[in-house]
């Protein structure tokens, strides 16, 4: 691997499910830097999960190539992804038959770590994620709430310590404050374990708040790439600075519906 080279790169990616009449993604090129936390955002159908699901091979495109680390990613076998990428499914999607230690430690057997390496990870994980080990660990999945099953979604998707990590909404189901904290968590943990994170999500103040760099996708195309300062900074022919605007919108009239209650 050389240091120089992008965690993730697209190369004039093309992915069609119907022999190539519409392209779900057309033409994808970008550089995601190692330590990036790139935040996808488009409307439904635009692309966005077929875009991740290319980077660990859950797809392979059509046409163009992408690179892992420097490493063509079509050469690379799904157990060499596994160990350099964890993934958090749109919807969660724990396994619903094991219990949340087994879940945890799904990629980690998986790669035959020692047994006692695996249950101090697992309860190192769930301390992470904010999930007391003696209460979680032998629960199962159907068990927990709609925030807890993303907590344990996060740590099984870096239990096996990936450089990598996809995640698509993986935010999407939690209550606003869970959401905050989580988030919070989340945006740390990346910056003190050197991730480098993509996160596909529909909430635009999410992804301002999160990322280092938007991806904004239409039709299976990169409408906009750059900082949140610099996307909202554009002008508005192609809604970009619009929607990147659209937080501070909210937030404006909040205040001034808390602030100026005619019936106070
Ligand atoms: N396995 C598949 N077979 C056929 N078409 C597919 C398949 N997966 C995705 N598509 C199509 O490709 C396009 C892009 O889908 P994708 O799942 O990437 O969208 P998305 O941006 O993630 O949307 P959402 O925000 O709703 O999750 C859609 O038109 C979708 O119907
Ligand atoms: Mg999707």
């Amino acid at each position: 691997m050389s240091t120089s080279s992008p965690a993730i790169a697209f190369q004039g990616v093309r992915k069609s499910f119907d022999n190539g009449r519409t392209f779900a993604v057309d033409s994808i090129s970008l550089d995601i830097a190692v330590g990036e936390f790139l935040a996808i955002i488009g409307g439904s159908g635009s692309g966005k999960t077929t875009t991740l699901r290319m980077i660990n091979r859950l797809l392979d495109p059509d046409q163009g190539t992408i690179l892992i680390e420097g490493l063509t990613a079509s050469e690379l076998s799904p157990h060499e992804l596994r160990r350099r990428m964890g993934y958090v499914i749109q919807g969660v999607g724990l396994f619903p038959h094991l219990t949340i230690a087994e879940n945890i430690a799904a990629t980690p057997t998986l790669l035959g770590w020692a047994r006692d390496e695996i249950d101090a990870r697992v309860a190192e994980l769930l301390e992470l994620v904010g999930l007391p080990p003696a209460e979680f660990i032998t629960r199962m999945p159907s068990t927990l709430s709609g925030g807890q099953r993303q907590r344990v979604g996060i740590a099984r998707a870096i239990a096996a310590r990936p450089h990598i990590v996809l995640m698509d909404e993986p935010f999407g189901a939690l209550d606003p404050i869970t959401r905050d904290s989580l988030t919070r968590a989340y945006r740390k943990l990346h910056d003190r374990l050197g991730l480098t994170t993509v996160m596909i999500t529909h909430d635009v103040q999410e992804a301002i708040l999160m990322a280092d760099r938007l991806v904004i996708m239409k039709e299976g195309r990169l409408l906009a790439i750059g900082t949140p300062r610099q996307l909202a900074a554009r002008d508005d022919s192609d809604g970009v600075g619009d929607l990147l605007d659209m937080p501070r919108r909210q937030a404006s009239r909040v205040q001034e519906r808390l602030s100026d209650d005619p019936h106070g």
